[in-house]
């Protein structure tokens, strides 16, 4: 069985290429072609005369396809913090249509409303936003502070296909023949609209037609963005001509590049930016979804990552997005911003905050398909001492299992996996297993047997266990849907189950889309059936995020609530961000998939998902020295840092290049660990705030339009600008300097290596070396390091930080940081610092952000770097919160910096400050 799916394997990878007949094309999908027939114009939807009811929060109103005559109820509530929900559904519904749960992170707050109506249009005003609902044809303009932001069904391509029964073939004639076609609903005289095949599968269709799709216009904006998961640039560019954007969570094989096709996952967020305002739709809704995008020009999209692009030169219409969902009903929030930062943090206050990691979780990890045996684990781990290359975590691939039955071991290559992850948590390091969620079919196999006994596999339509084809072999699907599955499943992880595991293994959930080899689009049908009754078909884009849930609990409760878990994901959803890291699937050992890195991590950002990162070198393939290097460059300033490779490719640890490649790579590598405490406080500001960790460049500069599109530069906070080198032979790059006001304002920038001063506004070409790693530190910020670089992260807890003061053109700078344990949930009851550091007048100084948390620690500060100065003081004082002064030398002095020579406050002093003396 296993050499069969290998062979397959191999045949597939020659090609290299995805192989596109295994996957739709809205042309081949019914309900994408159904609503893409629907033309713009006047829509047939139109508001009820005297429906409308008024509440505290929210009105409803009845609305009629004057078409068939069907009615829908609308219900459109203000909530807190300058948003809209509206829902459509069946007034009266053959049978209950599916409502997506375990997006939300809770109940939103609503917020009161004013109401006036006329014969025309129902006005509801909440604070300075206002929404109108126009009767006929029915259509929602949202707007923000009386300018029109957003609108619903502007352009008229709302589509509700109602529940219905299956029209009975006339007598005497076949099913599927010929009939009297003025007879038909519009959806039915689809073919596929009752059933539907692809490549031999079948979906049986019981509930027939019952898509849901609407468009959504963004008058103020001259970029769409969001809607992961795809591999294309972060700008959405218009479909027109092409396929609609997918989103339905595929296992893509060798996925393809400027693609709208769909991923791994689906995050139904998508956001609409210009200098006047920034506003989102999140489009609530599980089932397979395609998103058509109007109104961006051709140029546009060619242009979208290149400097210059002409961001105000759209078409006369605005930008819209047609979204089209295969069921479920409308379900829609409105996020009327009304700058990047805020619409980003409306949508992770709707869906939640990604958690604070491990420490270790943000450091580098290794993994390969796969690392041999217990041997060949301890040797890469030694080599990475030997070769002084810094390194957290270890992974273990499908083949650590006993035949790929998860929370299993083969005890031939791995006789003791727990004194293996003991070695390795001696000097801090973690170990983190694959653990898929198709389940072995063999009666040998406990997991096996107890989900068959008590029944808690997907059933496929006629309610038996659904069987399908993975790894393992013949497999079956857990139905993590059902809270008492969820529950067993999370009780697997629980020590006294896994026994051959710790309360410090990190799982990785890979293949969750679910990934089905012989199923169709190579996953589950859609008419299988989950927990409540649902149809696979209702909940597929929420599959992945179920098992999480699972694995999330599974692993708080294997620590007795105290560690925090690691866990990343391939499949994904709106709301992954609160279980679980996100990786990018499996990309090639190619130039234009490391660039691809970015617009996919950003993406993924602004959608939620912060802890995000692509395999470094490439899945698929043999990356050559450089882009080897160049990626571990990359890599270092990404959220998530993992090496990882296909089982076919050639060995790559980094020694096992030349040393000159080595060298950079260990260069890279440690500059990661040295930006660790950065990259941790930023882990920790994104918790409480919501806001993307990598932030695309328009986050900050939300008035140049020359930064609107870019993506192959970013902001890490609002503090670091990235711009890596992402192509062959490059001896320099183009990074763009972007402006505060649109025109030649902009910030101070200083080069990270040497503190070179820039101060344009465009574009600057770089030199680079093989060491080089464009990044800029934004003039007024405080950037804590530590320069003190050890085997792993968790052992240079306890060192000593340094501070790089970057001034701004007033001389001032501020920045923050964030300790605690590095690894257990006791920062939620206050044990941490949060310090919050301001350079103004000369003066260094450091307060608690947070007075009443607490930390012990011993960490110091060791060194303050003062950078853009144009004075070099003589000497600095001191004074601690004991009101004791001491003299601080100063030393290094450089063209634009120098430095205070060990302070030596402890980190726990919680008000101190260090002034210059001239
Ligand atoms: C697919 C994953 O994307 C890849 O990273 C992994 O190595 C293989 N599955 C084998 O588990």
């Amino acid at each position: 069985m296993r050499s069969i799916s290998i062979v397959l394997l191999m045949l597939i990878v020659s090609t290299f290429a995805v192989d596109k007949n295994n996957f739709k094309t809205c042309e081949q999908s019914s309900f994408c072609r159904r609503c893409r027939k629907v033309q713009p114009g006047s829509s047939p939807y139109e508001i009820i005369p005297n429906t409308l009811n008024t509440y505290a929060n929210h009105i409803t109103a009845d609305i009629r396809n004057n078409e068939n005559q069907h009615v829908f109820v609308l219900k459109l509530e203000a909530l807190k913090g300058n948003m809209f929900h509206f829902e459509i559904d069946e007034k009266s519904p053959l049978k209950p249509r599916y409502r997506v749960t375990d997006a939300l992170q809770k109940e939103p707050t609503y917020e009161s409303i004013k109401v006036s109506s006329t014969s025309s249009e129902i006005t509801i005003i909440s604070g300075r936003n206002k929404a109108v609902v126009f009767l006929s044809p029915f259509k929602i303009e949202f707007f923000q502070d009386e300018t029109l932001v957003t609108s619903v069904n502007s352009r008229g391509l709302m589509n509700f296909e109602h529940l219905r029964k299956k029209p009975e073939p006339p007598a005497g004639e076949q099913e599927g023949a010929e009939g009297d076609e003025s007879k038909i609903d519009p959806p039915e005289d689809d073919p596929g609209a009752w059933e539907e095949n692809f490549k031999g599968h079948h979906d049986s269709k019981p509930n027939g037609p019952s898509a849901v799709a609407l468009d959504f216009t963004f008058h103020q904006a001259n970029i769409l963005f969001g809607i992961p998961e795809h591999a294309d640039s972060f700008a959405l560019k218009s479909t027109n001509g092409g396929d609609p954007y997918r989103l339905y969570n595929l296992d893509v094989f060798e996925y393809e590049l400027q693609s709208t096709m769909a991923l791994y996952g689906s995050v139904p967020i998508i956001y609409g930016h210009g200098a006047g305002a920034t506003t989102g739709i999140f489009w609530q809704n599980a089932a397979e979804t395609w998103v058509d995008i109007a109104g961006i020009s051709a140029e546009q999209n060619v242009m979208s990552s290149i400097v210059n692009f002409v961001a105000g030169s759209r078409q006369s219409d605005p930008p819209s997005a047609h979204f089209m969902s295969e069921s479920g009903i409308i379900d829609t929030f409105v996020l009327l911003g009304s700058n990047p930062n805020e619409a980003f943090h409306q949508y992770t206050d709707l869906t939640g905050n990604g958690k604070l990691p491990q420490m270790f979780a943000i450091a580098y990890h290794q993994c390969r398909w796969n690392y041999n045996d217990e041997q060949d684990v301890a040797q890469v781990v030694a080599k990475f001492d030997e070769h002084d290359i810094p390194m957290d975590t270890m992974w273990l691939d499908i083949e650590y299992t006993e035949g790929k039955k998860y929370f299993t071991w083969d005890h031939t290559k791995f006789p003791h996996p727990v004194e293996m992850m003991k070695n390795l948590s001696d000097v801090g390091r973690h170990l983190t297993i694959i653990i898929d969620p198709h389940i072995k079919r063999d009666s040998s196999y406990f997991f096996h047997n107890d989900c068959t006994d008590k029944g808690y596999y997907i059933k496929n339509k006629d309610g038996k266990d659904y069987e399908g084809w993975c790894w393992p072999g013949a497999a079956s699907y857990p139905d993590f849907f059902n809270p008492e599955i969820r529950k067993y499943y999370a009780d697997q992880y629980l020590l006294d189950n896994f026994k051959e595991s710790t309360i410090e293994t990190g799982i990785w959930n890979d293949m969750n889309e679910p990934s089905v080899f012989n199923g169709p689009e190579i996953t589950m049908l859609k008419d299988n059936l989950h927990y409540g009754g649902w149809e696979h078909r209702d909940v597929h884009n929420l599959y992945g995020q179920m098992q999480l849930v699972g694995t999330y609990d599974g692993l708080v409760r294997r620590s007795g609530g105290s560690l925090r878990p690691f866990i990343l994901t391939r499949a994904h959803f709106a709301g992954t961000q609160r279980y679980a890291g996100v990786w990018t699937g499996d990309n090639a050992a190619e130039w234009s998939h490391l660039e691809m890195s970015i617009p996919m991590c950003l993406s993924l950002s602004v959608s939620g998902i912060s802890f995000c990162g692509a395999d470094v070198g490439g899945f698929f393939g043999n990356p050559d020295g450089e882009l080897f290097y160049r990626w571990n460059q990359a890599g270092a300033f990404q959220p998530f840092f993992r090496g990882h490779a296909h089982i076919d490719t050639k060995r790559r640890e980094p020694w096992l290049f030349p040393e000159d490649v080595k060298l950079v790579v260990r260069d890279a590598i440690r500059k990661r660990y040295s930006y660790l405490a950065f990259w941790y406080t930023m882990f920790y500001e994104h918790e409480r705030s919501g806001l993307p960790i990598m932030r695309p460049m328009l986050s900050q500069y939300p008035l140049d339009k020359n930064a609107y599109a870019l993506d192959d530069q970013y902001m890490l906070s609002d503090k670091l600008l990235v711009r890596p080198v992402m192509q062959k032979g490059a001896s320099k790059v183009d990074v763009y300097f972007p402006s505060k006001n649109g025109e030649k304002q902009g910030d101070i920038w200083y080069d990270i290596d040497d503190y070179r001063k820039i101060e344009r506004v465009g574009v600057e070409s770089v030199s680079v070396n093989s060491y080089k790693i464009p990044v800029y530190q934004r003039g007024g910020t405080i950037i804590p390091k530590k320069e003190r670089i050890r085997r792993s992260a968790v052992l240079m807890q306890d060192d000593p930080f340094t501070l790089i003061v970057a001034v701004d053109e007033n001389n001032t700078a501020k920045g923050t940081l964030y300790i605690d344990d590095e690894k257990t949930f006791e920062y939620r009851q206050g044990k941490y610092l949060y310090l919050d550091f301001e350079f103004k007048d000369g003066v260094l100084s450091s307060r608690y952000i947070d007075e009443t948390a607490k930390f012990s620690t011993k960490t110091w500060l060791e060194r303050v770097v003062i950078v853009g100065l144009n004075k070099t003081p003589t000497s600095a004082t001191l004074r601690t919160s004991d009101n004791k002064s001491t003299q601080l030398e100063i030393i290094d002095v450089k063209k634009t910096s120098f430095v205070i020579r060990k302070p030596g406050v402890s980190m726990m002093d919680n008000t101190w400050s260090i002034t210059l003396n001239y």
